[in-house]
């Protein structure tokens, strides 16, 4: 039986030893650098590298493979949450458990620690050794589709979408595609890529789209939940939020019960998405569950 828990332990253990790899080539004694590590090392879940290792071994290929493609993602994801926490956007003081880095280190840092991860995480993947064309274009299109996931065309969009709705009743079609961009291009991205890079075939890859489509909008949607009903202290941010901002979320327009039977056949679809794939895509399904189950 598959077992989610060491799974996660041993695919963490080498996602931060690979984020720590990385930041000990910089020039550590930096006040920058500090701040770019105190926010990328505060104990993230790493879903998104996670999901990019597990998609990649789902199409029969292996984590180390696509470790520089996961660990540029969680940067941009930690950059995101740095800027998302800002006085200008959500102003909250507390992320995964410690005061956020405006607070802990100034708002001028926070802007730039934000910036220089995002940066960072292409300087990580034009790196890469190339080995030959057929190669060197799959991580063109890698770098592509994170750079359209995490920009104007995603990620942006939905938070200018999230500040725009503050205060207004959003219908559930403009809270999805508003959730779809925040959350959802990120997560699509981090499947997209570990499928592409270990040779995932078309097939393959259209059902992995499916799935991460589903568990994106899942992960936002249960992220909205624990906003009302979630413990600070297991979450290590605060809770009632979204509430106290006016934010459209999935509780506000459908109530608790509806949001959660909604994560759950949203769960239940990216499950459906995997019915082609062996046990080798068993790390997917069970994360699938974790995602609307999780508490954190
Ligand atoms: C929080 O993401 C922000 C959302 C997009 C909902 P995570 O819940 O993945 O946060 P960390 O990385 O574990 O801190
Ligand atoms: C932040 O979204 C996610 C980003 C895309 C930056 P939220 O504002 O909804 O998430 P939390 O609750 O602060 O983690
Ligand atoms: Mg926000
Ligand atoms: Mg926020």
């Amino acid at each position: 039986m598959f077992d989610l828990n060491s799974y996660l332990v041993s695919k963490n253990n080498h996602i931060n030893n690979s984020l720590n790899e990385i930041l000990r080539d910089r020039l550590s004694s930096s006040r920058i650098v500090s701040a770019m590590e105190y926010s990328l090392m505060a104990g993230g879940k790493r879903i998104r590298p996670v999901l990019c290792i597990a998609a990649a071994e789902a199409v029969g290929g292996k984590a180390d493979k696509v470790l520089p493609a996961a660990c540029a993602i969680e940067m941009i994801h930690t950059y995101s949450l740095i800027h998302d926490d800002l006085p200008a956007i959500d102003n909250d003081g507390l992320r995964r458990g410690k005061p956020t880095c405006h607070v802990a280190f100034d708002e001028a840092t926070a802007i730039l620690a934000g910036d220089a991860l995002l940066t960072l995480a292409f300087q990580i993947l034009s790196s890469i050794e190339l080995k030959n064309e057929h190669y060197a274009s799959k991580w063109l299109s890698v770098i592509c589709a994170i750079s359209r996931a995490a920009g104007y065309q995603g990620m942006i969009e939905g938070q200018m979408r999230d500040i725009a709705s503050e205060g207004l009743m959003l219908t559930l079609n403009e809270l999805e595609e508003m959730h779809s961009l925040k959350t959802g291009a990120i997560i699509e991205a981090s499947i997209y890529c570990g499928a592409i890079i270990e040779n995932g075939n078309i097939e393959q890859i259209k059902q992995l789209g499916v799935y991460a489509k589903n568990i994106g909008l899942a992960f936002q949607v249960t992220d909205d939940i624990l906003n009302v009903e979630g413990d600070p202290k297991i979450m290590g941010k605060a809770v009632g939020t979204d509430k106290n901002r006016k934010k459209s979320t999935y509780p506000s327009i459908m109530g608790i019960d509806k949001s959660r039977e909604f994560a759950e056949k949203l769960a239940d679809n990216a499950l459906q998405a995997l019915d082609g794939f062996d046990n080798r895509s068993d790390p997917l399904r069970a994360i699938a569950g974790y995602i609307i189950e999780r508490k954190k």
